[in-house]
């Protein structure tokens, strides 16, 4: 390699003071410079408005309204995509260490300008400042990442073949064509930047679909692409409603891939329509695939119990556990429940809920369809389980109109029970009591899901065990069930989890690529 080794991004320490205040900074200059901002479509490189526009709201105050983004139409849509057909034709030509320049000069604008996509974060999606940055960092990462991974697919041979007698034989990666990206709102910059920018570095261009509730910080991160050199039409920025150009484009008969990340049923959805042959199709659709979780973290009678009480609330109420790899069911050993579960309950009731703003641990729900939702599961919990504490949606703190949840725990959730078997994504974790380590585990694997897990523990056969029969594709000990790293964790899910792509993994691009083996006699 031609440039320093990968290395991830460290987090900005926010016990200090000085950090604290350079934060608030940035959410001044947000607020001044970004709030009200529209942003229009880009096709093939031009800005293009719609009559019609998705506004994005603060969920920490809904009375502040955070900016718009244009509504792409089916019109819009057909455009992008032959549009970045005809971009594909030169952008295929250029080399992996050209197209990886990009991404590094984009992941350096990005680091110039972290405080002011995590601001924006704050007040689009209601992120409090460590997660907002953890995921900044993670962005920066995954463009580090994938540019240094694409230059070592670079040329013919890059993979390795047997040599055999008088013939020159080898290997070449060569791009797929035009894909689309359908990325959620929870992790609006990092999914977003790496969902597209793994793609084009090596060779496709991609129509980008943000979700509707943070497509602004996707048209942040778009600019600074621009601003990286970019070509025209590479990245065909397309807000939209789902149901609408998402759906238009995944039954396309040109649409050669489609990347999403997203819930369960949306995901199998695009997954039915994609297989369906339409007139006109040349190709089978490639379709990678990354959903829902209910994430389990074990906890053992040999436990150090205090760490696995921290990794408890910090996976099960980071970012109001709206992440797929959100700790959503303890499962504790009984000889240690009352222990784990008093102190457990002690700790998310000192978590202070509040805007992401005021960089509050628990903040407000992303939209009212989420805050409705997770309301009926609140109901649904108080049948299921023992309400231990919260409970409310109270819709109101400290005089803000928002979308807030109160930190919740059930207690004594049975394993088959709606709480402990379906995605509720909000700050709502089910406790479940398992008589000894072997039925622990037997409730942990009971869901359909299989993304993240964990076990706190101190007996070496369990975790071996683990290793091998936790049925999770990213799994942890001893510690907290969410944050993965890029390069250091590789990301993805198992069962209806999604297609283990591993996101940040070195086999990552290859969703991306097809191979052809090229073979000469002289
Ligand atoms: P969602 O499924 O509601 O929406 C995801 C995207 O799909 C959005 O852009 C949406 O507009 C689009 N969409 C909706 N209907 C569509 C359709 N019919 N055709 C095409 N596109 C359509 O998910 P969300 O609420 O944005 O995100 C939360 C979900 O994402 C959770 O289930 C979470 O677990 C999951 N998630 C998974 C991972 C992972 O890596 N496994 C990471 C983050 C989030
Ligand atoms: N990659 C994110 C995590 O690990 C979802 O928490």
């Amino acid at each position: 390699l031609k440039i320093e080794p990968y290395r991830p991004q460290d987090f900005i320490d926010f016990t200090k003071a000085a950090n604290v205040e350079l934060y608030q900074d940035a959410l001044t200059k947000v607020r001044t410079e970004l709030l009200g901002k529209h942003y229009p479509l880009i096709i093939n490189g031009q800005e293009r408005d719609t009559a019609e526009k998705l506004v994005s709201t603060n969920p920490c105050d809904t009375s502040e309204r955070v900016g718009s983004t244009a509504r792409a139409t089916i019109q819009d849509a057909e455009d992008a995509l032959n549009g970045a057909w005809d971009a594909f034709k030169t952008w295929k030509t250029w080399t992996m260490d050209a197209r990886a320049r990009v991404l590094l000069k984009a992941a350096a604008i990005l680091k110039r300008k972290r405080l002011e996509v995590c601001a924006l974060m704050t007040l689009e999606v209601g992120k409090n400042y460590a997660e907002a940055d953890v995921e900044v960092a993670e962005a920066i990462d995954f463009l580090e990442y994938y540019a240094r991974e694409a230059m070592k697919h670079e040329g013919f041979g890059a993979a390795e073949t047997t040599w055999y007698a008088g013939e020159e034989n080898g290997l070449m990666y060569l791009p797929l064509g035009v894909g689309v990206s359908i990325s959620p709102w929870n992790f609006p910059c990092a999914i977003f930047a790496g969902m597209l920018a793994a793609p084009i570095v090596v060779g496709n261009c991609i129509i980008v679909k943000p979700a509707e509730d943070s497509g602004m910080i996707a048209g942040f991160v778009v600019d600074i692409l621009r601003e990286a050199g970019l070509p025209a039409g590479v990245v065909q920025f397309l807000p939209g409603v789902g149901e609408e150009v998402g759906d238009y484009l995944v039954r396309h008969a040109r649409t050669r891939f489609i990347t999403f990340t997203g819930s369960r049923n949306v995901g199998l959805h695009i997954n039915e329509v994609a297989a369906k042959v339409v007139p006109g199709q040349r190709f089978i659709k490639r379709v990678i695939m990354e959903l829902g979780g209910k994430d389990a973290l074990i906890v053992d009678e040999t436990a150090d119990i205090e760490n696995a009480v921290t990794a408890a609330i910090q996976g099960g109420f980071g970012f109001n556990g709206q992440k797929c790899s959100a700790m959503s069911r303890l499962v504790v050993v009984d000889s240690v429940y009352d222990e784990v579960v008093g102190k457990f309950v002690e700790r998310v009731n000192a978590l202070k809920v509040g805007t992401g703003e005021e960089n509050a641990n628990v903040t407000a729900v992303v939209n009212e369809e989420s805050f409705e939702k997770i309301g009926k599961y609140l109901e649904i919990g108080k049948s299921e389980g023992k309400l231990l504490t919260g409970g409310a949606a109270p819709g109101e703190n400290a005089g803000k109109k928002g979308y807030y949840v109160q930190p919740t725990v059930f207690g004594d959730v049975d394993a088959g029970a709606r709480l402990a078997q379906e995605e509720i994504f909000g700050p709502v974790v089910s406790v479940l009591r398992a008589r000894d380590w072997a039925h622990a585990l037997e409730i942990a694997n009971s869901t359909e899901y299989g993304l993240t897990g964990g076990v706190c523990s101190r007996d070496r056969a369990r975790l071996e065990q683990a290793r091998h029969e936790f049925e999770v594709g990213n799994l942890y000990f001893n510690r907290k069930i969410t944050g993965a790293i890029v390069g250091v964790q590789p990301f993805g899910g198992y069962n209806m989890s999604g297609t283990d792509s591993k996101a940040g993994g070195p086999e990552y691009l290859g969703n991306f690529m097809q191979l052809k083996a090229v073979t000469e006699r002289y």
